[in-house]
């Protein structure tokens, strides 16, 4: 009978991050200045960005050594279990192996405290002395707060306004690491105001909570801004999971033949994915898929231009894949994966055709997370049951063509504090929601004038 969790000692914990950029088949396109619209330099980040975080956005490095201090954080959890979903398996009837890495088990319960901690010790070696950020399912946001915490800083965060209210147990957690926590838009800024002012019934979004986030760093001297996703030096940060996976498969005497995460901004993705890449250069059939929500269809249904990250036009603008920063997705119960852009590594790889990008609605993700936690145990995140959902219908594929695929997905989060979502799931009240292409249409008509 083989096992069902392969495990790492804390010793064997990667001590280098693993930076895709060397790989990429095409260069990067510069992030541009939002002003001028001209190729952006460090010293138009240094408002908000440590100067070594600057320079991982743009290192040609492949391997980035880990921090000593920060190795010794992250040990508290890692290096997470890689489980083999043998009851899922079994429950699916499929001749697929199944495999997954859980992020669940770190403090705040999910993949973000890997750069969480990260970020927050960069600053706080800069002097820094407040973070601030925005947070959309609220696990952003508690894992900026345990990293602050953890390094003696001061947290702020702007989260979403509908998940502010469906989640209220987040802020509680956010709060007892010692951050603030405030819905948004919120009348502490000029960029909350104006959108306040607009329509003040807006469920908001992470494009307008992000504006905030920025206007309050940049107002002060003493913060810096921190994001969650996105950006190179968050998703380098997040490699750690595909490393310790590839250590672990090889414990199991496997080797993926689909690797699968859910994708809001492409952060827990390009952690489990980007690893890979090599490989898959060097000629092995794996395929690479990111799973997002049909009601914010960024890589399937969007364009690759250069976009603002946030409502406003505050940030630089970064070339992705993108539904335009106007976009403001529906309330669904996938709080993390309501962003209108996607990272630029993980745009590239996918406009390049070495990443694959599908959509699911909202209803069968929760069936598939309920096939899930019944068969496993765990009760995931809403975000993570996007990956679910593909990983269940790569299975069945297997099944239906007879194929022994070996799959490998990350569980990026656990849902225990979405019961909310679940109860609403049961009680045949969540709708699916797919954003009509005119409304995109509509969004796109707004992107700036950058080529
Ligand atoms: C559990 C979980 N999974 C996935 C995501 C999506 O973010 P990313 O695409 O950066 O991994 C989030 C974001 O909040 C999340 O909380």
């Amino acid at each position: 009978m083989p096992d069902y969790r392969y495990l790492l000692s804390e010793r064997e914990i990667p001590k280098v991050w693993y930076n895709v950029i060397p790989d990429l088949p095409s260069p990067m396109s510069p992030p541009l200045h939002p002003g001028t619209l001209q190729p952006a330099g460090p010293h138009d980040l240094e408002a908000i960005f440590p100067y070594a975080l600057i320079e991982q956005e743009v290192t040609a490095a492949q391997n980035i050594p880990i921090p000593e201090p920060v190795l010794d954080i992250l040990r508290l959890w890692r290096p997470t279990p890689l489980h083999r979903a043998l009851r899922l398996e079994k429950a699916l009837g499929t001749p697929a192996k199944i495999f997954f890495k859980n992020e669940g088990v770190s403090p705040a319960g999910s993949h973000k405290p890997n750069t969480a901690i990260a970020q927050a010790y960069y600053n706080k070696a800069a002097g820094v002395k407040r973070l601030t950020t925005e947070t959309g399912a609220g696990q952003w946001g508690s894992s900026l707060a345990l990293a602050c915490s953890v390094f003696g800083m001061e947290c702020m965060v702007y989260m979403v306004k509908c998940s502010f209210y469906q989640k209220p147990h987040r802020r509680t957690m956010m709060e007892t690491w010692g951050a603030k926590c405030v819905p948004s838009p919120s009348e502490l800024t000029q960029a909350g105001r104006n959108i306040l002012a607009e329509d003040p019934d807006t469920p908001g979004s992470l494009g307008i909570a992000i504006s905030e986030a920025v206007e309050d760093a940049a107002t002060r001297k003493d913060t810096n801004y921190s994001l969650g996703s996105v950006l190179n030096h968050v998703l380098l940060h997040q490699t750690i999971i595909g490393q310790e996976a590839i250590a672990q498969m090889k414990l199991a005497g496997a080797s993926p033949d689909i690797v699968i995460g859910c994708c809001g901004g492409g952060s827990n993705f390009a952690g489990i994915a980007f690893p890979f890449v090599p490989e898959k250069a060097a000629g092995k059939n794996i395929r690479l898929i990111g799973v997002e929500p049909a009601a914010c269809p960024t890589m399937t249904k969007g364009i690759f231009a250069y976009d603002f990250g946030d409502k406003s036009g505050m940030t630089p603008l970064l070339k992705m894949d993108t539904l335009g920063h106007d976009f403001i997705p529906p309330g669904i119960h996938a709080g993390g994966l309501r962003y209108h852009g996607m990272a630029p590594l993980v745009s590239l790889l996918h406009r390049e055709g070495i990443v694959e990008a599908v959509s699911y609605p909202q209803l069968k993700c929760f069936e598939a997370a309920r096939t899930f936690a019944r068969a496993e145990g765990l009760i995931v995140a809403p975000e993570t049951s996007h990956a679910i959902c593909c990983v269940v219908d790569e299975a069945l594929k297997a099944k239906e063509e007879g194929k022994e695929k070996t799959i490998l997905f990350n569980l990026s989060g656990h849902g225990h504090f979405d019961m909310a979502a679940y109860e609403k799931y049961f009680a045949g009240e969540l709708l699916d929601y797919e954003y009509p292409q005119a409304k995109i249409q509509e969004a796109l008509a707004h992107l700036p004038k950058a080529s």
